[in-house]
Formats: structure tokens, sequence, C-alpha cells
């Protein structure tokens, strides 16, 4: 009890220890019958299939219980779940779901409640305490001051039974970390950490121990005790878990066959007509005999209809006490003791109202704490980071070898070329490192941001900003490395423009990896996607194949590709300035099939060319220059690319 009160005074100032009572909920479903359309088989039959998954399908949970449905695998306790918790297409549904004898609307229950989904998806580098202060910081407005985040988490660390891990990391394959227990209890914390009223969580034990599946749904009964509904379905409870449960609900075939404590489950076989004998696992024993009634030819359904009338009998004797405040008064009472604690800034008018805001804080704050969460992710993973570098450092030093001092001759601007497609295609390919990352985070991202705990353009805004200094420090990297060892052109200005081109291509480089693994959730799909697109970008860059020369139908790639753009701003600035020279006296033979023919011979070529330059005025192009250098012609770059091919 002590934890309720801390907890209470999480949010509310005024002393908790008032004799106020809490208010009470009753979430009661009637009559749930959910349908699914198959797919039909023959193309020739108009008889649509369906198929019954739930089937009239009654009960209620009440505040400081715990609400388990139990059943084999495939009988409906997850579709029953998710139609309580309003996670189902509208339509398909069929009957009543009321809190506090009041139908919630789905905005006003996102607020209220939680759904926990099965899968622990957690950033294995953080830890539990941080973990919890980032959902806290998503989640709780930002006029929920700092303190009382922090006191909120550490309420939650308590209440989790989390104490003793609060300052461990998450863990994964490669890092140790916290047990599967406790990994469960912190995304069940995660989802809880606005302090809602009601709580839907489907087979949070599967997967565990025994020990650590108790210790949970130990948890899970202090959290109910706190004042909210817990809804679970469980696959198959042990004996002292069942002991934990308040109520319990028995699918078969989305068919009810027992509802009501699991105390009275003997008496209610006993009554059927099955005895289970006196042993202490008589709840383990009446499981056992539903499964085994299944595979009989009459199947559950005499169960069934003893099962209504027994409840029926039984139920007429418990009249609700609960529910005794409307909703809205009972919701706003909550808020007034401290719970919801995203809802204490709201007024309870506002939580009723449809205007209530589906983000809990303003776009500026979330990427500010995005930020803040990646830098952390990243500076505990610098391996990633150093591999990038790695790979970088030995790039730029092997093309800094092989390109060594290139000069202007017709072949040295042939490599020149080579060099700074090769350059930006580089940091194009360094990029797709980044796949699994964002794969990893994929699935944190959806999770998030199904429970609306930031905008979308929040994660990709702060997603661009933080890649930023470590992609300018390897822009500088790579540049300072390659830019005078090459000798390529444009002095410190020059040097510049090359860092900002390659800063360029590495943002957009890492952008486009980004949104493909957006779009493609697999990694080695990913990898395989990535590298084409990046083939096709580099195949039509316009140095394998003349703009001119791609067939009209391809030209849209040429157009799109991100390789293009950066590389044409290198060469501008390697080629632009016009009183450079690239090809002087017979060099410009060079790249001719001229060149094979003997010196002397194209010397003489030459010199005749000359001469009747001189005296041609109408042979204008290619312009003689007499100058100090004797530069034979000058040559427009990209004119001279494209007579190269
Ligand atoms: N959209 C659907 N189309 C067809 N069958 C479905 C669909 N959704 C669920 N089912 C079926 O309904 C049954 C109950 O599913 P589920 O609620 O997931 O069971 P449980 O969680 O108890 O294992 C299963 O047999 C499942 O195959
Ligand atoms: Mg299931």
């Amino acid at each position: 009890m002590s934890l309720v009160m801390a907890m209470t005074s999480a949010g509310d100032e005024t002393p908790v220890h008032q004799p106020r009572s809490r208010p009470r909920y009753v979430l009661s479903f009637s009559n749930l019958t959910y349908t699914v359309k198959l797919n039909r088989k023959m193309p020739f039959s108009t008889a649509e299939q369906t198929k019954v998954i739930l089937s009239d399908v009654s009960g209620e949970a009440r505040d400081n219980e715990i609400l388990a449905v139990l059943g084999a695998s495939g009988s409906g306790k997850s579709t029953l779940i998710d139609a309580l918790a309003n996670r189902m297409a509208k339509g398909s549904l069929h009957g009543k779901v009321t809190l506090n004898g009041e139908q919630v609307e789905s905005r006003l229950l996102k607020l209220i409640s939680t759904y926990v989904m099965q899968d622990d998806l957690l950033f294995p580098m953080l830890t539990v305490e941080e973990t919890l202060m980032f959902a806290a910081e998503f989640r709780l407005p930002n006029t929920v001051s700092k303190s009382k985040k922090q006191l909120r988490v550490r309420d939650l660390i308590d209440q989790l039974g989390l104490q003793s891990a609060a300052k461990t990391i998450i863990g994964d394959e490669g890092h140790r970390g916290i047990s599967g227990g406790e990994r469960r209890r912190v995304s069940i914390g995660i989802d809880m950490i606005h302090d809602p009223i009601i709580l839907f969580l489907d087979e949070p034990t599967s997967g565990l121990d025994s020990s650590s599946a108790f210790a949970l749904v130990n948890v899970l009964k202090r959290i109910a005790q706190s004042g909210s509904i817990v809804v679970m379905s469980v696959h198959q409870p042990s004996h002292r878990i069942l002991e934990l449960l308040d109520r319990i609900l028995i699918l078969s075939h989305g068919q009810a066959v027992y509802s009501g404590p699991p105390i009275n489950l003997p008496l209610f076989f006993s009554d059927f007509g099955h005895s289970v004998g006196e042993n202490e696992n008589q709840a383990e024993v009446a499981l056992d005999l539903i499964l085994e009634l299944e595979d009989s030819p009459g199947g559950t359904n005499s169960m069934v209809e003893f099962n209504k009338s027994w409840q029926q009998v039984r139920n007429s004797s418990d009249t609700a006490t609960h529910g005794n405040l409307s909703l809205k008064e009972a919701v706003s009472a909550s808020i007034a003791r401290g719970k919801l604690v995203s809802g204490t800034t709201l007024e309870a008018r506002n939580i009723m109202s449809s205007d209530v805001p589906l983000f809990a804080n303003s776009m500026f704050d979330e990427v500010v704490v995005l930020v803040k969460r990646t830098m952390i992710n990243a500076r505990r993973m610098p391996e990633v980071f150093g591999v990038r570098q790695g790979t970088l450092l030995l790039t730029g030093f092997i093309m800094a070898t092989t390109y060594w001092k290139l000069d202007t001759s017709p072949k040295g601007i042939q490599e020149r070329l080579g060099f700074l497609l090769f350059a930006i295609s580089t940091t194009f390919h360094i990029c797709a490192e980044a796949i699994p990352i964002f794969l990893q985070e994929r699935y944190v991202f959806m999770r998030e941001t199904a429970y609306n705990a930031y905008r979308r353009s929040s994660y990709v805004l702060s997603k661009s900003l933080v890649v930023l200094p470590s992609l300018l420090f390897s822009s500088l990297v790579f540049a300072t490395i390659t830019f005078w060892t090459v000798g390529l052109g444009g002095g410190a200005g020059g040097f510049c423009f090359y860092v900002l081109i390659i800063l360029a291509s590495f943002w957009a480089g890492s952008s486009f990896v980004m949104f493909l693994s957006g779009i493609v959730p697999h990694v080695m799909l990913g990898y395989t996607i990535v590298m084409a697109i990046l083939a096709y970008f580099l195949l039509f860059s316009g140095y394998y194949i003349n703009r001119d020369r791609i067939p009209p139908y391809f030209i849209w790639f040429h157009h799109m590709s991100l390789i293009k753009y950066p590389y044409e701003a290198v060469l501008k600035n390697e080629f632009e300035d016009k009183t450079k020279c690239f090809a002087s006296g017979v060099q410009i033979f060079d790249n001719m099939p001229l060149a094979l023919f003997v010196f002397t011979l194209t010397l003489t070529l030459y010199s005749s060319l000359k001469e009747l330059a001189k005296k041609s005025s109408t042979l204008a192009r290619p312009k003689f220059r007499r100058s100090k250098s004797f530069c034979g012609v000058t040559v427009p770059p990209l004119t001279f690319v494209s007579s190269r091919t």
C-alpha cells in the first residue's frame, strides 16, 4: 500500500492520506461475437465462408483485480483482448464493451489504458532506469517537471521489483544485460509509465520460466491493487499463478466455458458432474478436463450452456457495488488522486472531450529527447562509429596511394574522373552499413509511434540531425586524406567545397539507407536492394554512359541518381577553372585512336591543324591558344568527358 501512496503523490501535490475513497471501475463486455470472412478458395462459389472466432462472450473486469483469459492456443484469447482494448477494425465485432456503464471512445481509451505487446522491443544499450526515463519524457507532457518524472520512474522501478537491475543495461546477444523476466517487466513499465487505469496484456508470461512468470504476475497483482484493471491472457498458468488471479475466463473455440474466480472452479465442475478430486492443483486439473472435453464428440457445447445457467444463478447474488461513479467522475477523481500522470495537467473536462491532444509534447521537445537517446546509444556502441572510420581510413589510404599526384594530361584527367566517381560512390556504399541498425530500431519506432509517444516526423528529423556531426567528421577525414595526395584542384576553397560535397553525399546516402530500411523490413533483402539501387545510380551517373546516349526510357533514372549530383559538383570544382589547361600540345590526341601513331606523325598532324586554324576563321573550335605554357586546346570539362566515350 505504501507503494500506492508514493505513486499517487507523484503527480499530485496534495497530501494523499486524504480519506477520499478511490474511484471504482468496472469494465464489462457482453455478447461479444467476432467473425472473419475467409478467403474463398473456389472461384465459382458465391457463398462467403465465415469463421466465428469469438461467440457470445460476456464477462467483466474490475479495478484491484486481475482478469485472466485462459484457453488452449487458437481459442481466441488474443482476439478477445484486442476486442476489449479496441484494437480491431470496426464493424466486424458485435457486442458491447463498457466502462462504468458507458461506452468508451477510442481516443479516451488510448489515454486511460495501455496495451502491452508480446515482444520486448527495447534499446539494448540503455539501462533500465534510462529506458523508463525516456518513456517518461515521451509520454508525460513537459508540464510535468523533470523531478516528478524521475519520481514516477523510481516508483515504477519499485513497483516492478527492478531496484537491483535499475542501473544495468538491457543487453542483447552481444552484451550481457538483465534477465528475460526483468526485460518483460521493463516492457510493461514503458507501457504503464503514465499510470493507466486499464492494462491489457497478451500472454505476458509466455517464454518465461515458472519463477519469472510467477514474479511477473505478482507485479501485475501489485499494479492491479494500486487501483487498475489488469486484463491478461495466459496459456497455461501454474498452480501458484492461478492463486493470484481474481477472475478467470476460460475460452474454448471462442466460447466461454467458465468465468468466475478460480476458487470456484472445483465447485463448478462438481456441479457439472465431473469431480476434480481434492488435490491442491484442482484448477489445473479442471483446465486439463476442458482440453479433454474439446476432443470429445460433443465438444464443450454442453459446458458452455451449463456455464451460462450457472453464472446466472451465482451472479444474481453478486450485485454490483462497483461503478457508483460515472466514467467522467471516476476519471477526474483518479486524476485528482495522482493517477494518469499524463492527465494531471488536463482538466477532467478536457480529458472527456475529443480535443485531447494527440501528443504529449511539442515537436521540438520530441526531437531533443530523441537526439539525446540516439546519442547515448551511439556512445555505448563506439564500435559502429569505429568501423565506419576504419573503413573510411583504409579506403582513403588505398585511393590516395593509387591515385598519387595525378597530372593534368588526358590520362590524368581520365583518372581524375574515375577517382572522383569512386570517392562519391564510396561514401554511399559506406552508409549501407547502417541498415541493421535502422532495422533494429524500426520495431521500437513502430511500437512507440503506435501509442503516439512522438510524431513520426520528429523521429526522421532527429535521425538526420544526430548523424550530422559524425558525418562531418568522416567527410573531413576522407577529404583530408585524399585531396592533396591526389592533387585535386581548387586550393583551399576547392577543399572546403570538396568536404561539403562529400558530407552531402554521406547525408544523402544515410537518409537513403534509412528510407529503404523503412520500407524493406529485412536485413538481407535490405542489403541486396540498397546495393542494386546504388549500382543503378552509378550506372546512370553520367560516367559510364553519356547522358545523351542513355535510352529515353531510362533517363528518369539518371535524374533520380543520387550519385549524379555530387559527382557533377566535384567535377565542376575540378574542371570549371577556365584558365586551366587540361591537354597541351599533342596531348589532345592521347585519348584518340591517333595516339597509337608514331609520335612524329601526331606532331606533324598537330602542327598542320594549328596552321589550318590560323588560316580559317570559321574553324573556331577547337581554339588554339598561343600562351606561354603552350596550352594546345581548352576544353570545357563536360564536353571533354562526353568526347571520351
Ligand atoms: N483474421 C483472421 N482470419 C482467420 N482466422 C483468424 C483471424 N484471426 C484469428 N484467426 C483464428 O482465430 C483463432 C483464435 O486466434 P487467437 O485469438 O490469436 O487465439 P489465441 O490467442 O487464443 O491463441 C485462431 O484459430 C486463429 O487462427
Ligand atoms: Mg494469442
